[in-house]
């Protein structure tokens, strides 16, 4: 077995097909779990990286993940398309010819050296169900889309959420002339993966004819696993702002300049992070998080005179949030000065906390319930494609339980058992609304 089909693998003894674990009730074995998850091993195998699994917005990864979810898509009687955004977007024909649509969904871009569950899992889950659904004739009065969003994770491009905001009639057409690392601009990416950005306008949905949007995925934290409890359902998603910081100081040799002399960038961006963290820490409900950190042309012996590092916080209270980031722009600037630079924190992507549909919730809740799981209410830290749709379509979410809470990391693990719960519940969930 390779080391990236062993990445997330169960561990002996764990919860797997037909895991009775909870109570004996017997959920758990519907039969949904090991399909889903040798699928999953599948998908996970198509990475830009050898070795690891990194599938990046737009990439030649994503290119042939996103042909073999539309082949699972028709496989599953659905059409299936990649739409002008890069969604790969499969569509299961309702009963009658019904002017109504239910969207599922989730995203099959990943962070670097990912976990094959976040975002893969909603989306393969949501096509088993389809599947199981056609292969026993059933349609619905209403026509199911299942969709692949491609740019969830916000890796490539300053901005995120492109996919579903796309859906939502939000997307900023400015975002097209973001350029990434590799010096590709989004717009460049969509041309090259095989879609056409000018007709990105024509993708946005008609509120009025989708009873709203669906998305299953791993919870990504402990919560679940504490309370022993397969699945839970989404009560909101926390709000988050998110860029670079910029600081500029003078470069100079290492050896010559004398350290009250200095105009050093990195060590000023270390105390700005310590800043932060701390600022961070003073409040219960508030992240703040420099995942990347960069010296641009930085050798040993050079002091260095240019440090970016991004900058993401998170709050599930808006006014708290947009207050810490004004508090930790006044730091950063005032640590500037103090230290003979300049520094300037520049928000490439920004989005309100998104509250889930009570209604649709609790459809889930009670599906959760039919499949022999009382599911617990818990809020979102991670972002999901779910939150573009806030205040544009009602939509709930449905929480899988993740092994020791790791996610962003290879050794993400939801097990057969628990997927088998969450599909349950989502076909069940189909069943109660239809
Ligand atoms: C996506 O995983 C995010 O929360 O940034
Ligand atoms: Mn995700
Ligand atoms: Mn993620």
């Amino acid at each position: 077995m390779s080391d990236l089909a062993r990445l997330g693998e169960a561990r002996p003894g764990e919860a797997g097909l037909g895991d009775k674990g909870f109570g004996g009730m017997g959920f758990g074995d519907m039969g949904f779990g090991e399909t889903i998850a040798t699928r999953l091993t599948e998908l996970a195998a198509v990475s830009d990286e050898a070795g690891r699994l990194t599938r990046l917005y737009l990439g030649p990864a994503h290119r042939k993940a996103a042909d073999l979810v539309a082949s699972w898509m028709r496989e599953a009687g659905m059409s299936a398309r990649i739409d002008a955004v890069g969604n790969v977007v499969g569509r299961y024909r309702a009963r009658d010819s019904g002017p109504l649509t239910l969207m599922l969904g989730s995203h099959i871009d990943t962070v670097r050296n990912a976990g094959r569950f976040d975002g893969a899992l909603g989306v393969v889950i949501a096509i088993e169900v389809v599947k199981a659904a056609f292969k026993s004739g059933k349609r619905f009065p209403f026509a199911i889309e299942v969709v692949a969003f491609g740019d969830e994770e916000g890796v490539r491009f300053a901005s995120t959420l492109g996919g579903a905001r796309a859906l939502a009639g939000t997307f900023d057409l400015k975002a097209l002339d973001e350029v990434g690392e590799d010096g590709v601009s989004r717009r460049q990416a969509l041309v090259a993966f095989g879609c056409d950005p000018s007709r990105l306008s024509e993708e946005a949905l008609s509120p009025d004819r989708v009873i709203g949007y669906v998305e299953a995925h791993i919870e990504q934290g402990p919560v679940l696993e504490k309370d022993d409890l397969p699945v839970g359902v989404v009560s909101a998603i926390d709000g988050i702002t998110r860029g670079i910081v910029e600081v500029d100081g003078v470069a100079g040799h290492a050896g010559t300049v004398p350290m009250p002399m200095r105009s050093d960038a990195l060590a000023a961006a270390a105390e700005m992070l310590i800043a932060i963290e701390n600022r961070a820490r003073s409040r219960p409900n508030l992240v703040a998080t420099a995942g990347k950190i960069d010296v641009p042309g930085g050798t040993a012996n050079t002091i260095p005179g240019l440090v970016r590092f991004t900058l993401d916080i998170r709050s599930p209270s808006d006014a708290e949030r947009l207050k810490a980031v004004s508090d930790i722009s006044e730091t950063i600037a005032a640590i500037a000065r103090s230290r003979g630079v300049t520094a300037r924190f520049s928000v490439g992507h920004e989005v309100p906390a998104a509250h889930c549909d009570d209604g649709l919730s609790d459809q889930l809740a009670q599906a959760a319930e039919t499949c022999g799981v009382t599911p617990r209410r818990l809020p979102s830290g991670a972002g999901h494609d779910a939150m573009a749709f806030d205040r544009i379509i009602p939509f709930a979410m449905l929480f899988v339980r993740c092994r020791g809470g790791v996610s962003h990391n290879p050794a993400e693990f939801a097990s057969p058992g628990d997927i088998d719960v969450a599909a349950c519940a989502l076909s069940t969930f189909l069943d109660r609304i239809a």
